[in-house]
């Protein structure tokens, strides 16, 4: 239909992604096979119809065993290629993309195997696409700033830092140090709040991890003086409309706050998160939320100059890509 052309049409900027959440089942299968891992699963079909989730917690499950197959540079770069061939198709010309380097050390993969397979695919892509390395937080501070620590020599291949993994019980606060370091690396800083946790974590992600865009952030509209804050600040929101619906943080999309995040004046974006568990890329995410809300082409032009104006980019850089 006519809303669908628009959305394919447009050139975006995709800003909340996690490259390991782009791991279609397909493909874990493929990778399992090929470097003799077992899964818990005996069929596509079978991991496929396990994607029923009741919370952030029980995606988080399941995403961490899908990466579990993810050993060679091969596989971080066959990966990352994927999701970027997928990207294009949805004229997506710029990616910033999360991932979780602590996912794979722990598992024995080398920090440089994970960054030089996934960095390379970048590369090679008619995608501009930049790295965000994200920290686990149900991690210690302790295991992140080792992390930082292995990233050191790679400081070229990724342009900032970010804060996953479960929300509730992990707040900003914990990562005030690591966050330190990385802005005295001159690194960008983004951080997971406001997913499942409270409007209070929104705040000290910016007060104290002196954070530059919220992921998600959909409980702003909670408090009114934190709207207030972040409206003056444009501190960009990226919110992943079907990944909310997924994880239950709105029972139906017609709940989404999407429409009253742009009404009030939020630099609120639109994203996949994890696309290959959440039932869609960047264009279904578009999609999806504007049959369900009273959104039209004009709020579809919105969010995709909100995708340029929340990238981190120079100001010529987003001129050209509009
Ligand atoms: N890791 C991958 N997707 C995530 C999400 N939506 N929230 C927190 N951590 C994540
Ligand atoms: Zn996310």
């Amino acid at each position: 239909d006519q809303l669908r052309n628009i959305v394919e049409r447009m050139p975006k900027a995709e800003l909340h992604i996690h490259i390991e959440g782009s791991l279609e089942p397909e493909l874990i299968f493929a990778m399992a096979q090929r470097n003799g891992v077992s899964l818990a699963y005996p069929s596509v079909e079978a991991l496929r119809q396990a994607y029923a989730f009741t919370d952030l917690q029980s995606f988080l499950d399941i995403y961490y065993a899908g990466a579990s197959v993810l050993l060679t540079e091969q596989d971080f770069y066959d990966m990352t290629a994927a999701y970027l061939a997928r990207a294009h198709a949805d004229n997506v010309r710029h990616a910033e993309i999360f991932f979780d380097p602590q996912t794979h050390t722990a598992r024995g993969v080398p920090f440089e195997t994970v960054i030089n397979g996934i960095s390379r695919a970048c590369h090679d892509s008619p995608v501009s696409a930049q790295l965000i390395m994200c920290f686990l937080r149900h991690l210690s501070e302790e295991e992140a700033i080792a992390t930082l620590e292995d990233a050191a020599p790679h400081r070229d291949k990724f342009i900032g830092v970010g804060l996953d993994s479960s929300e509730v019980g992990h707040p900003p606060e914990k990562f005030a140090r690591v966050f330190d370091r990385a802005r005295e690396l001159g690194l960008h800083l983004v951080a997971h709040a406001g997913e499942e946790g409270p409007p209070a974590y929104i705040r000290n992600a910016l007060d104290i991890l002196n954070v530059e865009r919220i992921d998600h952030g959909v409980r702003c509209l909670e408090d009114p003086l934190l709207v207030e804050r972040l409206v003056r600040e444009q501190v960009p929101l990226t919110v992943c409309p079907l990944s909310n619906i997924k994880l239950r943080v709105f029972d139906v999309m017609g709940k989404h706050n999407l429409r009253d995040l742009l009404d009030k004046g939020l630099v609120a974006t639109v994203n996949s998160d994890d696309p290959a568990y959440f039932g869609g890329y960047v264009n279904d995410n578009y999609v999806a939320a504007f049959e369900a809300l009273p959104l039209d082409a004009s709020h579809a032009k919105q969010l995709a100059k909100n995708s340029f104006t929340a990238a981190f980019l120079e100001p010529e850089q987003k001129r050209a890509f509009l």
